[in-house]
Formats: C-alpha cells, structure tokens, sequence
C-alpha cells in the first residue's frame, strides 16, 4: 500500500487556492490536506476549510514566532506545507524545521514585484505601474527572507494595454488554480 502524503495548507484570506486544493486532493486517496492553518481565525478561508471538514488551527503572530505551531505541525508529520495566500513573514526557525518542505505561490515572476509590502492587489498595481507587458506566478520553496527562496516554476501571462488591477487579478487568479495542483503532486512525488 502506498503511504499517504500529508500537506498542510497556510491561508491569510479568501483561501480560493486552498479550496482549489482540497478539492482537487479530496478524490486522491494518497493525498490528504490533515490541517488549515491560519493568522486570521475569522478569514474566509478557515470558514471553508470548516465546511470542507478539515482540521484549521488559527493562531497569533506571537505563536509563529515562539515556535508553537511549528511544533502544532510537527505533529502532523508533513510531507509538505503550502503557503497559499499566507501573508505573515515565516520565521527562521520554522523554515530551518521544515526545510525544503516549505511551497510558497508569489503573483509575480519573481525576482521582480517581490518582498516586503508586495502581496495580492499591491503586486498588480505595481506590475501594471511599472509598464510591464508580461507577469505570472511563481512557485518557490520559502526561506527566512521574503519571496527569495528557490523557484521551482513559473508561468507567464500577457498584460494588455488596457489592463486593470482587477483584470490581472483574474488572470493570475486562473493560472494558480490551473496550476497549483500539479506543482504540488510533483513535489509530492519526489
Ligand atoms: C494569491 O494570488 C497568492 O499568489 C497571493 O495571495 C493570493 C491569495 O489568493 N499571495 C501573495 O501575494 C504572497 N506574497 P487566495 O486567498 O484566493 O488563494
């Protein structure tokens, strides 16, 4: 019998990435989401991690950083733990518990429009600020500095002349969806 890997799932918002997860995983049977953890015990995606039946553990900035819930995740036994919308800088001492087991998804082509400050609707308004004809996302693993670890893929969309924040929004919004699942089993399956 196959083991079956864990993933943890870190949401700050919405989670629309998350539930695109823990649907996609939910037919899987070597694939199981044990928990969502959160900063935002009230956000829209703990509601839905709720009603989708999985585990969410919300937690204060003092317990990331105290080293509570890396050792909430240690017991969980990860074989990965995604970022996804996950808007809190993830301290050393948890990327050095988890390292390499960390996925991030960044909505730009990174090195540009990352760091401090650049999430959500703040990256397009300065991708589409700077002229920029093309973005993207990024997957990448997560170290202690924001949006720096190493890229494991990325992939490109056009922005059109007449491109609003919302407009890129949406485009990127589809290329995560489309493309999260499979970056995730790859990594999985290493
Ligand atoms: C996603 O676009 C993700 O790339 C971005 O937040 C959004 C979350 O959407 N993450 C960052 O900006 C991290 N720097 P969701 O909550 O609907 O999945």
């Amino acid at each position: 019998m196959k083991k079956v890997k864990n993933i943890l799932i870190f949401v700050s918002g919405n989670g629309s990435n998350m539930s695109n997860l823990i649907e996609h995983f939910d037919s899987n049977p070597e694939v199981s989401v044990e928990a969502v953890f959160s900063n935002k015990p009230a956000c829209v995606g703990i509601i839905n991690a709720q009603k989708a039946g999985i585990n969410t553990i919300a937690f204060t900035p003092e317990e990331l950083h105290s080293g509570r819930v890396a050792e909430l995740a240690q017991l969980l036994n990860p074989d990965l733990i995604v970022l996804a919308g996950f808007l809190l800088k993830i301290p050393k001492e948890f990327t050095a518990t988890f390292e390499g087991k960390i996925l991030n998804v960044h909505p730009s082509l990174l090195p540009k429009f990352g760091g401090k400050g650049m999430y959500g609707k703040h990256v397009h308004k300065a991708v589409i600020a700077a002229g920029e004809t093309k973005s993207g996302i990024t997957f990448h693993f997560v170290n202690e500095h924001y949006d720096e670890g190493n890229i494991i893929a990325q992939f490109e969309c056009p922005i059109a002349p007449t491109e609003k924040v919302e407009t890129l929004q949406q485009k990127i919004q589809q290329l995560e969806h489309t493309h999260f699942p499979s970056v995730v089993e790859k990594l999985l399956a290493q």
